[in-house]
């Protein structure tokens, strides 16, 4: 297991790092060290992939929303800040939130995932799903998830670089990570869907995202039903 990266940027981080200790907006929530190694190949889980619309109740537990935030966005090189997704240039224009529900140690609601503690801190509390779901035209699997992961795009980052190639850069970018989320939700049997039919605007205003954030994903994450935990 790798050791939590300590932060230096976040304006508080909870005592000691215990995980899930610590909800309110401007905190950082610790979140479990993510996993090196697991039980499924990545082979297995290119045969199993398949997108998954309906979700048991349970919810999806710390270590399991940790894992699967760090597989999206995660730093895998600590030394050179490089993350477990490939970026044009390293310009990393990608934003990674999680509506969260019915996890013991957090409150429901919106949280910004911070890559350099492996944490997260509130933005939006309570139990977002039902605009969400108004946002992506009803789509049941929005309000039925446990978790929603969004990620979104800061345009402006890459085309610092790349100029008007960054737009379909940033696009690319969000498919590498959700092939991520994908490949790891199917080794820890979590099932989920990437999202692309949606509101832009609505959702930016269910997650407060700024102006310059662009949602580009919405992914429900949970449970296959009659699947145990
Ligand atoms: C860019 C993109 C947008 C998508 N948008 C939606 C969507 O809004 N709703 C949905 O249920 N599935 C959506 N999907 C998932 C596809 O429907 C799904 O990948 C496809 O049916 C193939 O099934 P599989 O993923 O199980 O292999 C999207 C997939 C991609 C790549």
């Amino acid at each position: 297991m790798r050791g939590w990266i300590a932060g230096a940027m976040m304006m508080v981080v909870p005592a000691a790092g215990q995980p899930g200790t610590s909800t309110e907006s401007g905190e950082l929530t610790s979140l479990p060290a993510a996993a090196e190694s697991g039980d499924m190949s990545v082979e297995e889980a290119l045969w199993q992939r398949r997108s998954v619309r309906g979700y048991s109740d349970e919810p999806l537990t710390l270590e399991e929303v940790a894992q699967l935030l760090w597989s999206a966005q995660g730093i895998s090189d600590p030394d050179q800040d490089l993350r477990t997704s490939p970026s044009a240039g390293a310009t990393y224009p990608l934003e990674v939130d999680v509506l969260v529900t019915g996890i013991p140690e957090l409150d429901d609601g919106v949280y910004r995932y911070h890559r350099e503690e492996h944490g997260l801190e509130m933005r939006v509390s309570g139990d977002r799903r039902g605009e969400l779901q108004d946002a992506a035209f009803g789509q049941t699997a929005v309000g039925d998830a446990p978790v929603v992961m969004v990620m979104s795009g800061v345009t402006a980052r890459t085309a610092e670089r790349y100029g008007p190639r960054a737009e379909r850069y940033v696009h690319m970018e969000a498919g590498h990570a959700a092939q991520n989320v994908y490949l790891q939700g199917t080794a820890l049997g979590i099932g989920g869907v990437v999202i692309g039919a949606f509101r832009d605007g609505s959702v930016s205003a269910a997650l407060q995202l700024d102006r310059s954030e662009e949602p580009l994903y919405l992914m429900p994450l949970g449970r296959p039903p009659g699947q145990p935990n």
